[in-house]
């Protein structure tokens, strides 16, 4: 009954505005790329929403997020559910032709919550209960707070799940925090015994004759984080992302029995943030979406384009930016605002790396709460800032190129392998405190993207074999799933590089005995006999060109005659002196390569060249001038190229041949491209 009311609403009111001639049993389906904001109707007088749709319809927004916080609103007392104004709230925004995501409010619980069920409250490491106030501050493993997160979700799904103007689903809001109570302690306890069957098979594991590890019984387990036992600590960090897991899936259960299909789930991540293995968390939604925040300074196209990636290879497909900020942020050292012309260029950025939605974080600032100063679309008197019209630009231009980018979405011949396992292991012991594991990622990412104009970053055990080149740099943790995975690989033709640290430890974080890259070794034909944590870079030359390495330095030896050595290090401590700093071999069609330097970036870059040309990977629209990033988007016939110019002067690009300018209009084979000057072009 209630849907049929609205939609009768909602035809009238489209008719009016011209894009639903007849009357649509069902809305016209939303656009290809979704121009969104944050919005919160909670906060506002209902006599207010149509002055914000109004102004988010003209600027081109077809979404809005919605109630990820409004838990108080939606249940402002146990088991009584007010979701009418939401209901009004959505059926409202549909009026103006936008669609709505509906966030489940479970990051931030109501008071009368905490008060009742003071246990459904986080723990934090230092033996305090956290408090109400703030957000995040309940206790995901608790099976109270689980039960009342599924009673609000049910209840939400029940009224919206056959909406048609609610495209899905976001689940809480940026999973973070752990709660260290008793009962979280008895469940990580059973955990590990579900996991490792014995104490024995445990003890042995976790060599735990070391220090009088040993235990005796399952409830001497401890939690540790950042110092302890390296097989305790990655158990910790497999049970707190399993934790997640299960708490997310509850809620999705209570979703998933009241919501049409086509309607999707997911959930906004932080990017590199490691507090849980992504990769298990993301197993059961239906699409990767994440927060994107340049927080102080200007963009960063690598960084932010390696975080679009990663994202990206959560579910190997499409994604959404469900966040990002509109010129600044409040909790940076310094709140700059991105410059003018730098919104609209990263909006271009990550729909060039497949995210098909760019919704802006928010529409406007609530006049009290904590984060007044953000940046937002309207001002605190509900009238558009200067930003509004560069929004209002990206929101004309997503119209025009939606359509030939429907149904496109990035492509690699290149991968880089990443491992929350290795993350975790290496940033427990760095060994050299300025090792970052995600800069080391960075330092290939950025020299392979420029060549091959796309990466794909991925878990090590997915299927290798579509990539031309596949690259490990870190990959510290090396399970056998990963190993047979990556050697299979090799065997069947690939060229697989190695970085520093690589294969030193197994599924249970501990040190393989035949030393790096263990299980690869054979096949590599040489190991590394050393690893120097390094107090000043150290020079190395060869096939790269002299250069240095920094922070760390593997010695690695040739076994195998058919091992060839690449790089070397010039004189430094002595034992590094003139010993193998890369070393590769061929096996059949494949190559296995290892890199023992971190390589500085000229050495980089005819590290990444040779690599790509050795695979024979292919270079998807051909040179650009340097600061001009190129993102391919392949559809079943034909290609659209994003060209985003990130350099501070006017740079021309030449087309291999003649392309349509879809923003521009016209018929091209070159364009002209001003800083954060923007270019997508199509092959059609
Ligand atoms: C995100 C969060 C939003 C908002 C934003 C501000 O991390 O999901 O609710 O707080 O930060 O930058």
């Amino acid at each position: 009954m209630r849907i049929v009311g609205m939609l009768a609403v909602v035809v009238v009111c489209l008719g009016s505005m011209g894009w639903a001639q007849a009357a649509p049993a069902q809305p016209a389906s939303a656009p290809p790329i979704l121009l969104g904001t944050a919005w919160y109707p909670e906060q506002w007088p209902e006599s207010r929403w149509d002055a914000d749709l109004t102004l988010m319809q003209q600027a081109g927004i077809h979404m809005v997020r919605v109630a990820e916080f409004a838990w108080a609103r939606m249940e402002p007392a146990e088991g009584q559910y007010d979701l009418d104004w939401l209901e009004r709230a959505v059926n409202a925004a549909a009026k103006h032709g936008i669609y709505t995501v509906i966030g489940t409010p479970t990051a931030a619980p109501p008071a009368w919550l905490t008060q009742k069920y003071p246990e459904t409250l986080r723990i934090k490491e230092d033996g305090r209960r956290d408090q109400h106030g703030n957000r995040q501050q309940f206790n995901w493993a608790n099976p109270k707070y689980r039960e009342l997160c599924r009673k609000i979700a049910a209840q939400m799904a029940q009224r919206f799940g056959h909406n048609p103007y609610v495209l899905g689903w976001q689940i809480d809001n940026e999973y973070a925090n752990q709660s260290f109570d008793p009962d979280t302690q008895k469940q990580f306890q059973d955990w590990v015994r579900a996991r490792y069957g014995t104490l024995d098979n445990l003890n042995a594991r976790w060599t735990t004759q070391y220090w009088s590890e040993w235990y005796s019984d399952w409830s001497q387990i401890p939690i540790q984080t950042g110092y302890g036992n390296p097989g305790l600590l990655l158990s910790w960090m497999r049970f707190v992302s399993d934790t997640w897991r299960s708490y997310q899936k509850n809620q999705i259960d209570a979703i998933r029995a009241s919501a049409d299909p086509r309607q999707f789930i997911t959930t906004n991540t932080m990017g590199f943030f490691d507090g849980f293995d992504h990769y298990t968390v993301e197993q059961d939604l239906d699409m990767a979406a994440w927060d994107d925040y340049v927080g102080q300074g200007h963009l960063d196209p690598v960084r932010n384009g390696a975080t679009h990636d990663l994202t990206r290879g959560f579910k190997r497909k499409n994604f959404w930016v469900i966040e990002t900020q509109p010129g600044s942020v409040n909790w940076a050292h310094i709140n700059n605002s991105l410059d003018k012309g730098e919104v609209r260029a990263m909006a271009w950025h990550d729909v060039g790396h497949g995210a098909d939605t760019v919704s802006y974080w928010q529409w406007r600032s609530a006049l009290n709460g904590q984060e007044q100063y953000h940046g937002t679309i309207v001002g605190s008197d509900g009238t558009p800032v200067p930003l509004y019209e560069e929004v209002a630009q990206i929101g004309k231009e997503f119209a025009k190129a939606g359509p030939v980018l429907a149904g496109t979405s990035p492509k690699s011949e290149v991968a880089i392998l990443y491992s929350y396992d290795s993350r975790w292991a290496i940033q427990w012991q760095k060994h050299n405190g300025d090792y970052d594991p995600v800069k080391a990622l960075l330092s290939y990412y950025g020299p392979l993207r420029a060549i091959a104009q796309s990466v794909d970053v991925v878990p090590p055990t997915v299927p290798l074999s579509g990539y031309k080149l596949v690259v490990a740099p870190a990959l510290n943790v090396l399970t056998d799933a990963a190993a047979k995975n990556l050697a299979d690989y090799v065997r069947g033709g690939g060229h697989l590089v190695l970085g520093q640290r690589t294969a030193m430890k197994d599924d249970d974080n501990t040190l393989y005995p035949e030393r790096q890259p263990g299980p690869l070794g054979a096949l590599l034909g040489g190991r590394v006999e050393q690893y120097y944590a390094l107090e000043a870079p150290v020079p190395v030359e060869g096939n790269f060109g002299a250069g240095q390495s920094q922070l760390w330095a593997e010695l690695l030896s040739a076994k195998d005659p058919s091992t060839e050595v690449l790089m070397r290090y010039g004189v430094s401590n002595g034992w590094l002196d003139h010993q193998p700093a890369a070393i590769t071999r061929k096996v059949g069609n494949g190559r296995i390569t290892y890199i023992g330097a971190w390589l500085d970036d000229a050495s980089m870059r005819k590290a990444a060249q040779w690599m790509t040309t050795d695979a024979g990977v292919h270079v998807a629209l051909g040179p650009v001038p340097e600061g001009v990033d190129v993102y391919p988007r392949y559809g079943a016939d034909h290609t659209v190229f994003i060209l985003v110019n990130f350099a501070k002067t006017n740079q021309t690009v030449s087309l291999p041949k003649e392309m349509e300018d879809v923003l521009a209009g016209g018929a091209k084979k070159a364009v002209i491209l001003p800083q954060y000057g923007v270019a997508v072009l199509t092959t059609k």
